[in-house]
C-alpha cells in the first residue's frame, strides 16, 4: 500500500502563537510552510526569518511552498535553512532544472508547484530532477478555498507519467482538501496532502489529521 502523508498548512493557524500551534498538529508527518511575497499572490504572510525560527522549535520538519518571484534567487536559502522540502512554482521560475539541482545539492528535498492552469505536460522530462510536485488544487494565495475538481486530470497524467517512468517522486495535493475532497485527489493518484481550514479550524486539530488520513486511505 501507497504511503500516504499529510502535512497540516500554517496559513490557517495562530500566527502569534505558533510554536503551540505546532504541538497541536504534532502527529503529522510534516508541517507546511506557505511563504508569499505579494507579487506572486495576492497575498504576504512570512519569509525567511520566521521559516529558521519554526524550524528550530518544530517537532514536524519543514515543508516549504513558495509563492514568490524570482525563485531562482530566493529559493536556495529556504533549503540551507535546513527544511526538509522546498517547493517553488514553475511560473516563477526561470531556469527549474538548475534550481531543482541547487536545492537538492543544498539537502533539501526539490519540489515544484503548477498553478490550476499550468499544465504539467512541458515539464514531464524533468519530473526526473524533482523529488515531489505539487499540484495546486486551488488558485495559490488564500486559506479556505474550494477544491477544484478540474485539477483531477492533471493528477491522473503526472501519475500516469511518473509510473511509466518509475520515478520516485511522491505528488502532493494543495488547496480545499477535506475528508470529502481528499478521496478524489487520493483515487486521481496524489499521496501527500496539504490541509489548512480542515485541520486548524478544527477544535481537535489531531483528530482532523486522523480523520483526513482514513478518508485518503479508502481508496489507496
Ligand atoms: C494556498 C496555500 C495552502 C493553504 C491551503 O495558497 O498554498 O497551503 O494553506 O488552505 P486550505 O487547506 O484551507 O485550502
Ligand atoms: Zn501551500
Amino acid at each position: 500500500m501507497t504511503h500516504l502523508r499529510l502535512n497540516p498548512s500554517i496559513l490557517s493557524a495562530d500566527f502569534v502563537n505558533l510554536e503551540a500551534e505546532l504541538q497541536r498538529i504534532a502527529s503529522a508527518d510534516a508541517v507546511h510552510v506557505d511563504v508569499m511575497d505579494n507579487h506572486f499572490v495576492p497575498n504576504l504572510t512570512l519569509g525567511l526569518p520566521i521559516v529558521r525560527r519554526i524550524q528550530q522549535v518544530s517537532p514536524l520538519p519543514l515543508d516549504v511552498h513558495l509563492m514568490i518571484e524570482d525563485a531562482d534567487r530566493w529559493a536556495p536559502a529556504y533549503a540551507e535553512s535546513g527544511a526538509a522540502s522546498v517547493t517553488f512554482h514553475a511560473e516563477a521560475a526561470a531556469a527549474p532544472v538548475r534550481l531543482a539541482r541547487e536545492l537538492r545539492d543544498a539537502g533539501a528535498k526539490a519540489g515544484m508547484a503548477l498553478r490550476p492552469a499550468t499544465p504539467v505536460e512541458p515539464y514531464l522530462d524533468m519530473l526526473g530532477e524533482l523529488d515531489l510536485l505539487l499540484v495546486m488544487t486551488v488558485e495559490p494565495g488564500f486559506g479556505g478555498q474550494s477544491f477544484l475538481d478540474l485539477t483531477l486530470p492533471k493528477i491522473r497524467r503526472a501519475a500516469e507519467a511518473v509510473r511509466g517512468a518509475d520515478l520516485p517522486l511522491v505528488i502532493q495535493v494543495d488547496g480545499g482538501i477535506t475528508e470529502e475532497t481528499i478521496l478524489r485527489a487520493a483515487d486521481a493518484g496524489a499521496t501527500v496532502f496539504v490541509a489548512g481550514s480542515s485541520v486548524y479550524g478544527a477544535d481537535d486539530a489531531a483528530a482532523a489529521i486522523t480523520a483526513l488520513r482514513a478518508a485518503a486511505a479508502r481508496t489507496a
